[in-house]
């Protein structure tokens, strides 16, 4: 009877001690997954950007087994809808409700501007994937903030050299009204003005509209010798479209940033063809990473990647970056960033490093639309470091 008893008990407590290892276990796996906020557009002019974004994001996770830095990933998405009304409080359903260790967003300037005003009160980790407002890494830089992208400022600035060195002289410059365009423009305008050009005339439009045919014949009307525009996504397919409709395209030199015609010259039906742009990613370049990326994306998605789709698979290799280097369980902030400052990014762009205010130092190439792709026709512009204006992290 008492033998009977013990084994019981023996049996009862062994059970205990396997169900707690079990819940043990349990926890330390919960606490070794990073929880990846996703805030990016997947309705409106922006929806195949945030849509590329993604699909590279969870590209680059899908090569490592389905883990970040050893990690588990779980997503927690939000459509930001590139609506900058909407920002702070999406950006707060990630970062308060969610509780996610890393904010990845977004595409549109003014949406990004808000949910770094969250990232740095709630002192989050946030990786730009696309968004170029120079203040992001100008005077709004903050150690918790990163970007894989670009600002304004880099191919704007380069193209104005290279405008100016076609022997451009008077141009005529039209974009979307709101920070990025604003300062894409004042980007050209500083390069090419000090090569000696004019810039005539700024127009502009509020986002998102696309009815561009006034401001056709306005352009029409002052007779520049080039036009330098920003648009992108679905309304830049209707631009480039509208440009050639109206006649423009054939006398009047049209130039812009590569986000004209990054994964919208199919769209456009053959009216992209021929334009340069200047970007930090072209079609074909000639590298082992690129040759593989693009592989995996078009085995993976069915379609060729882009620039957008790029940056969301580099988000991926720097948050990577970063994990592989911190501490086992519980997510340790301070040694990502750390090790995210100092990584070098086989990136398919070629490999890029962060400046201090944490935006990429990269190669913006000179591209020329060719049979749907923008092959790459030079480096406009070696290893381009952003002057980051007003970064106190600089110093
Ligand atoms: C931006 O708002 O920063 C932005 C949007 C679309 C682009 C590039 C930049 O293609």
């Amino acid at each position: 009877m008492v033998g009977k008893n013990r084994k019981l008990r023996l049996a009862v407590s062994a059970l205990g001690l396997g169900l707690g290892m079990l819940l043990a276990q349990g926890a330390a796996e919960a606490a070794d997954k990073v929880k990846v906020g996703l805030m990016l557009p997947y309705t409106g002019t922006y929806a195949s950007l945030g849509n590329a974004i993604t699909n590279g994001f969870k590209q680059y996770v899908a090569e490592q087994g389905g883990k970040l830095g050893g990690r588990e990933v779980e997503y927690f998405v939000v459509d930001d809808e590139s609506d900058a009304a909407k920002a702070t409080e999406n950006a707060n359903k990630l970062v308060k409700r969610d509780n996610v260790d890393v904010l990845v967003g977004t595409v549109h300037s003014g949406v990004a501007l808000a949910m770094a005003k969250v990232a740095r009160d709630s002192k989050t980790l946030m990786i730009i994937p696309n968004a170029g407002a120079d203040e992001l890494t100008g005077p709004l830089c903050a150690p918790n903030v990163f970007r894989t992208s670009f600002s304004a400022w880099q191919p704007a600035h380069a193209m104005g050299k290279v405008v100016a060195e076609r022997g451009h002289k008077n141009v005529v410059t039209l974009s979307w009204k709101y920070s990025f365009g604003e300062q894409s423009v004042a980007g050209f305008k500083e390069a090419f003005e000090q090569a000696g050009g004019k810039v005539v005339k700024e127009l502009y439009l509020p986002f998102p509209n696309v009815e561009f045919q006034p401001f056709l014949t306005e352009i029409a009307n002052l007779r520049p010798d080039a036009v330098f525009v920003f648009f992108s996504g679905a309304g830049a397919a209707k631009f480039v479209k509208d440009y050639e409709a109206a006649g423009l395209k054939a006398s009047l030199p049209l130039y812009a940033p590569g986000f004209l015609t990054d994964g919208t010259l199919e769209a456009m039906g053959g009216a992209g063809e021929g334009l340069l742009t200047t970007l930090h990613y072209a079609d074909g370049l000639d590298n082992a990473k690129e040759k593989a990326f693009r592989s995996g994306y078009v085995a993976a998605y069915k379609i060729q990647p882009d620039v957008f789709a790029v940056q969301g698979y580099d988000s991926a290799q720097l948050l990577a970056a970063g994990l592989s280097k911190a501490p086992a369980g519980a997510f340790d902030k301070e040694a990502v960033m750390k090790a995210m400052s100092a990584a070098t990014i086989d990136s398919p762009r070629g490999a890029f490093t962060l400046s201090k205010a944490n935006n990429p130092v990269q190669d913006i190439y000179l591209r020329k639309a060719e049979s749907g792709q923008n092959k790459v026709i030079g480096v406009a512009a070696p290893k381009l470091a952003d002057p980051a204006r007003g970064c106190k992290l600089m110093n």
